[in-house]
């Protein structure tokens, strides 16, 4: 016990001497400047009418779900919601998650195989890089939307999958048979390529047309989280995939309820043959309790608002005002989406902005190193319709005095 007490103290200490301590905090009296909710949902008064009179028609509702999807866990409503998900946003189907974490996890875990490769870009979300942990694929990281890096990785998997595939065949005829390894029995390796459509840490895109072009050109698949993009870019929200019209070319989607839609979960969006495999084999899936029916009318309003109202030119119009008002626009990384990052190299400079910004009442985040690299700290600021343009306007002014 002792060992494990000095082991604890000595990680914490570690964290504390370098500054990146994580600490659970509160900041409601502040102006939000830090929450994915985007659009203003969570807190949106009328959405909240629109849920609650909603439950109404629901007098015999369960609390909780009583059991995983594939137990007691299911029921009409959740397969009804996955159909008009799946319809909105251009896909033959979907399959709920309890979270955007536990979707990713599930996907990548569970559909790359030892031999697959799966290449990422370097700056996708951790649940990506525990997935494909999970997976036993070989992994590859590209430079962050760099084309070249890439292809580079392509061609290297290619390479790999290659002499996996010769190994496999000496492997089986040295032990004089001529069945496939079980590794490496699902046909030939496959490659798959992950990235996020708009990116958590920077806001900025990822060249989705140009990485579809490669993918086909290598035969990858192409998995892309739209965590960020959803409700926000594209037709009435239906994410940057869906506004860039490559919906037929991209294998699969995450999308995330829990940031511009305001509730919480996730959803697999891919063909009905990708939604039974997951079904079968995507562990965060088939063994976690489901989410709860108030969890899936809050999502299944908060789609129903999303269609019935323009939230993006609320949202746009704040996030060109804001760009307008800073002066330091070389310290800002270039981004359409409500997340607009602000270098400020230096863990203890970025974490002084960060207090500073506190004190005259905005909460906005710094992210730190290792976070991100050493040299790129930074203050994360998001943009929600929630924020007046007055608001907005203070804020680029006292980072206009402070930088
Ligand atoms: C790109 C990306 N994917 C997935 C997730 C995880 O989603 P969730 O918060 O629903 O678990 C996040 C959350 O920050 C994210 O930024």
């Amino acid at each position: 016990m002792k060992a494990i007490d000095s082991f604890i103290h000595e990680r914490l200490n570690q964290r504390q001497s370098t500054g990146t301590s994580r600490q659970l905090s509160m900041n409601d009296a502040l102006i939000d400047f830090s929450s994915n909710d985007y659009l203003g949902f969570a807190r949106s008064a009328e959405l909240k009418i629109c849920f609650e009179s909603a439950l109404k028609k629901y007098p015999d509702y369960k609390l909780g779900s009583t059991g995983s999807r594939l137990l007691a866990g299911n029921d009409w409503f959740t397969e009804n919601l996955e159909k008009q998900i799946a319809a909105f946003h251009l896909a033959e189907s979907a399959l709920i998650f309890n979270s955007g974490y536990d979707a990713n996890l599930g996907l990548l875990s569970s559909l790359p195989q030892r031999g697959d490769t799966i290449i990422t870009d370097e700056l996708v979300h951790a649940s990506i890089i525990d997935g494909a942990r999970l997976s036993h694929a070989h992994r590859y990281t590209f430079k962050h939307n760099d084309l070249n890096s890439l292809e580079q990785k392509l061609k290297r998997a290619q390479g790999t999958t290659m002499s996996d595939r010769s190994q496999t065949t000496v492997k089986n005829f040295a032990h004089g048979s001529f069945m496939a390894d079980r590794k490496t029995n699902y046909t030939r390796e496959k490659i798959y390529i992950a990235v996020e459509s708009i990116y958590s840490m920077d806001g900025d895109e990822a060249p989705l047309k140009e990485i579809c072009n490669l993918a086909e050109q290598y035969h990858a698949a192409l998995l892309v989280d739209e965590a960020h993009a959803t409700g926000v870019f594209g037709t009435q929200g239906r994410g940057l995939v869906e506004k860039e019209g490559l919906t037929n070319r991209v294998f699969a989607r995450t999308i995330t309820f829990g940031k511009a839609l305001g509730t919480h979960g996730a959803a697999i969006l891919g063909s009905n043959v990708l939604r039974s495999y997951l079904i079968n084999f995507a562990r965060s899936f088939i063994y976690s309790t489901a989410a709860s029916f108030c969890s899936h009318l809050a999502t299944e309003a908060a789609y129903q608002f999303l269609i019935q109202h323009d939230h993006q030119l609320a949202i746009n119009q704040r996030i060109h005002y804001f760009k307008e008002a800073i002066y330091a626009t070389s310290r800002l990384i270039e981004s359409r989406s409500p997340i607009q990052i602000l270098l400020i190299p230096g863990n203890r400079e970025a974490k002084n902005a960060e207090q500073g910004l506190k004190h005259a009442g905005f909460d906005v985040r710094a992210v730190l190193s290792p976070t991100v690299k050493a040299g790129s700290e930074r203050l994360r600021i998001c943009l929600h319709n929630h924020n007046s343009f007055e608001e907005i306007k203070n804020l680029a002014s006292t980072i206009n005095q402070y930088l």
